[in-house]
């Protein structure tokens, strides 16, 4: 939580005063003392003379505490709030004996409303660029564990709380599915993982736990087979936000992609980079994030998360490259490759939802394919979809957050690479190319009542091991803020 103060407080290590591109600010009497005013006057005179300068300037005020200059362009794209905020807090990192700060931010003089979104959207980007995951780290700790506290200076807080509450409820959402993404794969097992959603259930939300025999009994064949090879339980999860002024409306529908580790099953993984499958249950971690973010803000809208948890393992009981398995739909699915288990999983989480809740929509993430890096790498997730509007609303929210997504092709000609000689459907086309649609077409497949369907697919997205303006590198919570950023503007 932020706090609020209304004059520069004598114990804090750092000032921010944030000016325009012509270097003018607006002081209000009282707020910083007159000497520090007269020495941040005579710095603006410096950088003026500069031809070029810096975005972010600083000088010493004292020998404990240091002023910087935030340079704020007077046109921007609607995300430079964050990134600002992101570089803002690198920056700040790099300064030694620097934990304290306190944000002037009525000096740049914009009205109420606009320096509102401005800051809060500022302060989540300096917060999501702040994340750390040290829970396995034992030496150096005090290092690694650096805090940076900032408090905001003005005179504007009501208008600022709302909207800063909004962006807090977002960063705890983004921070939330980043854990679980980062958690390694002996302690993050389906088990566990529904333990943790579990604890979501004292924000308001309502959390439903499938164990094996449930899902057997609903006959969810498809995701079960992906687990047959694990020592760790399949579980489905379904959590409930209800919002909406008429509780029982049409909820929106996210469905995750919760392989907590995948292996490939028989059709085995090569070792180099196994590793990183830890990641592929990023999808239903976004999915669980989100949810967690609508209980936070009080979103007035009715949602439901479904996550399908499982582990692909190649065992003795695993299931086998040419095994037949029947859907919770009641489609038989020839499964050829163990692999292709993400689809699997999905098939059974899409039909469930869509027959039980009866959505407006359904949107599903997951780190589904390989060729969605291959196309489109760590810039794009790739957005497959029924529905020319709601592919434009994620669009536009996409490029509100900076989250980026671009849509491809879905045909009836790659509808058909997905046929079996033997089956309903195959899960993965031998000819053709195409990896990533196919896989898509394969899920539309469990769409059958025409309900408006997005799937996200994020596996180049979901984790990186570069650093970026808004995380420090490894989980980076995509999908989260875009997921939020649709509701917000379309649906609530
Ligand atoms: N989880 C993988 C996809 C993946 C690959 C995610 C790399 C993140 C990084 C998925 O289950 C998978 O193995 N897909 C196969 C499908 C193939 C067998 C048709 C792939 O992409 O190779
Ligand atoms: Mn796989
Ligand atoms: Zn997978």
């Amino acid at each position: 939580m932020a706090s609020f103060i209304s004059r520069l407080s004598l114990d804090s290590d750092a000032l921010a005063v944030f000016v325009n591109e012509k270097y003018q600010y607006k002081d209000k009497k009282g707020v910083l003392p007159k000497s520090i005013v007269q020495r941040i006057n005579s710095f603006l005179g410096v950088l003026k003379a500069k031809k070029q300068s810096d975005e972010i300037n600083s000088f010493d005020i004292s020998d404990k505490q240091k002023c910087f200059i935030v340079k704020i362009k007077n046109k921007y794209e609607s995300f430079f709030p964050e990134e600002i905020g992101g570089r803002f807090f690198s920056r700040l990192k790099q300064a030694k004996d620097l934990n304290k700060i306190d944000l002037y931010i009525d000096s740049l003089g914009l009205d109420n409303q606009k320096s509102a979104v401005f800051f809060s959207e500022f302060c989540l980007g300096f917060n999501l660029k702040s994340y750390t995951f040290n829970k396995y780290k034992t030496t150096n700790i005090e290092k690694i564990n650096k805090k940076i506290i900032f408090r905001i200076i003005t005179a504007n807080k009501d208008n600022l709380k709302k909207k800063y509450n909004y962006c807090e409820a977002v960063k705890e959402g983004v921070f939330l599915s980043r854990d679980l993404v980062s958690e390694p794969p002996n302690v993050l097992n389906p088990k566990k993982y529904t333990e943790e959603i579990k604890k979501l259930s004292k924000l308001g939300l309502k959390v439903e736990i499938f164990n094996e025999v449930k899902l057997k009994k609903l006959g969810m064949n498809a995701l079960l087979g992906v687990g047959q090879g694990s020592e760790n339980e399949t579980f489905l999860v379904v959590i409930k936000w209800n919002g909406a002024k008429n509780n029982f409306g049409k909820p929106l529908a996210f469905v995750g992609k919760g392989v907590c580790f995948d292996t490939g099953g028989i059709s085995l993984k090569p070792a180099k980079f196994m590793e990183e499958m830890k990641y592929d249950m990023g999808g239903s971690a976004v999915v669980v994030g989100l949810m967690k973010s609508l209980a936070l803000r009080k979103a007035k809208v009715n949602a439901v998360g479904v996550v399908g948890l499982v582990e692909n393992m190649p065992d003795g009981k695993a299931q086998r490259p040419g095994d037949i398995v029947k859907s919770y739909s009641g489609k038989t699915i020839e499964v050829l490759n163990t692999d292709a288990e993400g689809r699997l999983v999905l098939a059974d989480a899409l039909a469930y939802t869509e027959k039980k809740f009866k959505p407006r929509l359904i949107i599903d993430l997951a780190t589904l394919t390989g060729a969605i890096i291959m196309a489109l790498g760590e810039e794009y997730a790739g957005l497959f979809s029924n529905n020319d509007e709601l592919s434009k609303n994620i669009f536009k929210s996409s490029e509100n957050v900076n989250e980026k997504v671009w849509r491809l092709p879905l045909h009836k000609n790659y509808d058909k690479l997905m046929n079996s000689p033997i089956a309903d459907v195959q899960n993965i086309n031998y000819v053709g190319g195409a990896g990533s649609i196919t896989a898509a077409q394969f899920l539309q497949r469990f769409i059958t009542n025409k309900t408006p369907w997005a799937h996200l697919d994020i596996a180049g997205m979901a984790f990186s091991k570069k650093a970026a303006n808004l995380n420090p590198g490894g989980a980076t919570g995509f999908g989260v803020r875009l997921l939020n950023n649709l509701i917000i503007e379309y649906y609530e």
